[in-house]
């Protein structure tokens, strides 16, 4: 009996000293747990919740469908609350007038944010860690790389990757993203590097996957993490990639094309810009990082859509097979002009850049207290422009959980549709990200049919939102009689 039974005084005594140190821990965690989901400042926040202590609502913007996570705060606080996510306060906004002044008309308060790993990784003169006079100037280089009179000379090049991949998935089951991200990455390397082959392409590729290992993986660069192997691989990149850029700079080779091309002759073009070797490396990984996952995830939905919606496949067959006709008759492969007769398959890919809207936000960080519409942001919250719930809203886009491309038939209301951002730090690569995708989309529909192998429904991150397994597809040669 005594075995089981703790005596009394035992156990107040136990109590009692435990309390004393207990009771102060929960009142502190107490005001703790207060303090972070009400804030204290002597202005208005915006409501909303901020979560679990440091990890605050992350884990639930990572899980869940990001529609809902968005919808459901949007309808419990309005067009502007507050969260937490990924280690900081932050402040999201759903009006397309309150993205536009983010991103455009007081677009200097607002800075491009990013975690300090990725910004490691990607190298910190990258373009998009900037402001100011460094960022416009570089933006012209890089833009200028990416305008379409830079890109049409690279149409058959593109081509031909698209031709020598496509019969590599006839009869076989693909990973969709996997393919795709294969794809956007050549393309990517020759926006780049150029169409020239140098020999030290095939290492710099090499590198550049080793990295994208680590590229999401917590930032713990301790031997063995992949961060740090990543971070072992991106020292050898830059070391590769200076060697090349030695190697250009000193062969005068000005025709080699590409961003490198461009960067390499900023000193000639009156921009008062003399880069170094390792800002021209970091800009050229920062360009390949931004081109290749979001257009492969693009590509992935835009099979994924047409798969769904049978006689939208079949109408931009037709559209393309009418291509195809001409080029046959005039007995050349695809050219830029062709990219501007396809206006259905144009608009399939507007409504699937609206549809999946794989960039649901970007980060800005507020560099001074700002007062908007009523509420107060606090210098050092992040702000985040919500392009999904503005692409989801039905105010703009009716019935928008309805695949409908004929809604672009009319153009959009003004800073309602932005897939490739808005204002300053806009994407530049639209064009060529278009333009892969129907080349893409020409061969592929004229010659292939595919079908689901996975789950119809359901999304994962990779790191955007894509849907789930990468979508797993059957790829087979299409019945010519069918259109
Ligand atoms: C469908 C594919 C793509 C989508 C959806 C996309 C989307 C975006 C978005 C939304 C931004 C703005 C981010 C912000 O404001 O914070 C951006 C920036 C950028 N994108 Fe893209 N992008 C795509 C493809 C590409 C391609 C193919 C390239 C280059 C070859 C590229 C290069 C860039 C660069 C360099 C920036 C930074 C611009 C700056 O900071 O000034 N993107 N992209």
């Amino acid at each position: 009996m005594q075995l089981f039974s703790s005596s009394p005084p035992f156990c107040a005594a136990l109590h009692s000293d435990f309390g004393l140190v207990l009771i102060p821990i929960l009142v502190l965690l107490g005001l703790f747990v207060l303090q972070w989901r009400h804030p204290r400042f002597d202005r208005r926040l915006p409501p909303g919740s901020m979560g679990w202590p440091y990890f605050g609502e992350t884990f639930e913007l990572y899980t869940e469908n990001p529609n809902s996570f968005f919808t459901v705060r949007q309808k419990r606080y309005g067009s502007i609350f507050k969260t937490h996510v990924l280690g900081c306060p932050c402040v999201m906004i759903t009006s397309p007038e309150a993205a536009k002044m983010v991103l455009v008309s007081r677009a200097h308060l607002f800075k491009p944010t990013y975690p300090r790993g990725k910004e490691r990784m990607i190298g910190p003169e990258a373009i998009f860690f900037h402001q100011g006079a460094y960022h416009s100037k570089l933006k012209k280089l890089v833009q200028a790389s990416l305008l379409p009179s830079a890109i049409k000379g690279s149409v058959s090049e593109i081509e031909q990757i698209v031709l020598s991949l496509l019969p590599t998935w006839k009869n076989n089951t693909i990973n969709t993203l996997q393919e795709m991200k294969r794809y956007a990455f050549d393309v990517a390397m020759i926006s780049v590097l150029g169409n020239k082959r140098d020999i030290e392409v095939e290492g710099i590729k090499h590198l550049y996957h080793s990295i994208e290992k680590g590229y999401n993986s917590m930032a713990l660069d301790l031997p063995g993490t992949p961060f740090h192997k990543a971070m072992k691989a991106r020292k050898l990149l830059n070391k590769a990639l200076r060697g090349l850029i030695q190697k250009r700079r000193e062969s005068g080779d000005a025709q080699s094309g590409g961003l490198l091309q461009e960067l390499l002759r900023a000193k000639d073009q009156k921009l008062n810009l003399n880069l170094s070797d390792s800002q021209i490396a970091d800009n050229i990984i920062g360009v390949i990082f931004a081109a290749h996952d979001t257009t492969a995830s693009v590509l992935t939905w835009l099979l994924k859509y047409l798969h769904d919606n049978d006689d939208l496949l079949e109408s931009v067959t037709r559209e393309q097979e009418g291509i195809q006709r001409k080029m046959l008759n005039e007995k050349r492969g695809f050219t830029w002009d062709d990219t501007r007769r396809m206006p259905l398959t144009n608009r399939v890919i507007q409504e699937t850049l609206r549809t999946a809207s794989i960039l649901s936000f970007t980060f800005r960080e507020a560099v001074e207290d700002v007062e908007f519409e009523g509420y107060f942001i606090p210098r050092g919250w992040k702000v985040l422009p919500l392009f999904r719930s503005i692409h989801h809203c039905a105010d703009f886009f009716p019935q928008p959980e309805k695949f409908d491309p004929s809604r672009f038939e009319v153009p959009p209301r003004p800073n309602t549709y932005m897939p490739f951002g808005n204002g300053v730090h806009s994407c530049p690569g639209n064009e060529l990200a278009r333009l892969e995708m129907l080349i893409l989309l020409h061969h592929l529909t004229t010659t292939y049919r595919w079908h689901l192998m996975g789950d119809d429904d359901g999304i994962q991150y990779g790191p955007f939102p894509v849907p789930k397994q990468g979508l797993p597809i059957k790829v087979t040669l299409k019945n010519k009689n069918r259109t």
